[in-house]
């Protein structure tokens, strides 16, 4: 894909806005997150090289990012300030944290600045302006910098201010973490060598119903694991006991093509009657789960024909826990599945929060070609869709 990349730009002694999607979980808390809360920095971690190197390019980097859904209202629960320590941390310098994005004291600050200086701005998505993509707002951002470099892969679907508004103001360029995920997923999306497995699991079927519908004509198989997988097959009549099911999905998820030779959903389970990491757990076939359980994990024979079909494949693609695996009880169709991933011969890729924590937390990461920092956006990629993110950079 020819889109303008970082060496193109003339970053000597330029302020460069740097967009990235630090977009990170935390670990649930009734208090305000500090940097210890965050439960993954992979999305941090991946942008580093690029922060380095816009340093000994002799630029200044001024980072942007957004973090959550503020919807336009300053929340302090979701503010950047955690993140700007770890990523102080993992540079191994000061970061310095605004406490605003725009604004006369973050253009005085920026203004200021001096090579060496690496800025983190605050949430983006405290601005309404950020998701209406407002001319004026993208303009007080673009005041900041000289230069514009995308590396929000993850973001690439939202035609957001920061993310198409400021490439219309200012030189621009794709960075290397974007150019390397275009190049990565289109490989995937384009020129996959077939058999090509798709996994998919996760809890919300809502989220996901139009991609597996989108995917089904593109992939050789299509495995299906985690609640969203639940709520298919409830959809075909079964009774899944108490398990989490999106009620309110049920209509629209039965139009789904079960029938199709390539679709295969779980045929049996872990199911326990809470999910606690001391509870008495059983095996369940598609047919046998009782009024008071819920199922939490895929069972042992799904387990089996899942690493079966992902070992014939030449591509394999995995997006989505198979069950609640937090929980070690719970993890075991989860881990083999990831494992499975691993060990295919053929081009595998990974994606989304989940996925990619439980990869590294199986030390995997070694074993995959491509983990990407992308969740919707890389499932609206695959679906051949044109993001907006992209095409931005382009002229
Ligand atoms: C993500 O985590 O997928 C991106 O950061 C986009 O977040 P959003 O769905 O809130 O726009």
């Amino acid at each position: 894909m020819d889109l303008p990349n970082i060496n193109q730009l003339e970053l000597d002694g330029k302020r460069v806005l740097l967009r990235v999607d630090f977009n990170v979980p935390f670990f649930k808390i009734d208090r305000i997150p500090t940097e210890a809360d965050i439960s993954d920095d992979f999305r941090i971690r991946a942008v580093v090289p690029t922060i380095k190197l816009i340093i000994e390019k002799g630029g200044i980097p001024i980072i942007l990012s957004h973090l959550g859904r503020p919807k336009g209202k300053r929340d302090v629960a979701l503010s950047l300030l955690p993140i700007g320590g770890r990523l102080s941390h993992l540079l191994g310098k000061d970061v310095i944290f605004t406490e605003d994005c725009v604004g006369e004291r973050v253009e005085r600050l920026c203004s200021d600045l001096k090579k060496g200086d690496v800025v983190l701005l605050e949430n983006l998505r405290f601005h309404q302006g950020e998701e209406s993509n407002n001319a004026g707002f993208a303009k007080e951002l673009a005041v900041l910098g000289e230069v514009y470099i995308n590396e929000a892969f993850g973001d690439a679907h939202r035609a957001h201010a920061s993310i198409v508004g400021i490439p219309k103001l200012l030189p621009h360029a794709a960075g290397p973490l974007m150019t390397r995920e275009i190049e990565a997923v289109g490989r995937l999306k384009d020129n996959p060598e077939r058999p090509l497995v798709a996994v998919m699991g996760g809890s919300k079927i809502s989220t996901k119903i139009d991609f597996l519908e989108r995917f089904l004509p593109w992939v050789d198989h299509l495995l299906l694991g985690g609640a969203l997988a639940s709520t298919l097959i409830k959809a075909q009549g079964y009774n899944i006991g108490k398990s989490f099911t999106e009620e309110s999905m049920l209509e629209r998820v039965s139009k789904f093509d079960f029938k199709s030779p390539k679709v295969h959903i779980p045929v049996d389970f872990i199911v326990a009657k809470e999910a606690s990491s001391d509870a008495k757990t059983e095996v369940r076939s598609l047919d046998g789960i009782q009024d008071d359980e819920s199922i939490f994990d895929i069972g042992p024979e799904t387990r089996k024909m899942f690493a079966e079909i992902i070992g014939q494949s030449k591509t394999v693609f995995w997006n989505g826990p198979m069950g609640m695996h937090e929980i070690s009880i719970f993890a075991r169709g989860t881990e083999m599945t990831a494992e499975a991933v691993a060990l295919s011969e053929g081009f595998n890729v990974v994606g989304g929060g989940d996925t990619t924590v439980i990869i590294e937390r199986l030390y995997l990461d070694h074993y995959i070609d491509f983990i990407s920092t992308g969740g919707g956006a890389m499932l609206e990629f695959l679906c051949g869709e044109s993001l907006p993110g992209i095409e931005a950079l382009r002229n």
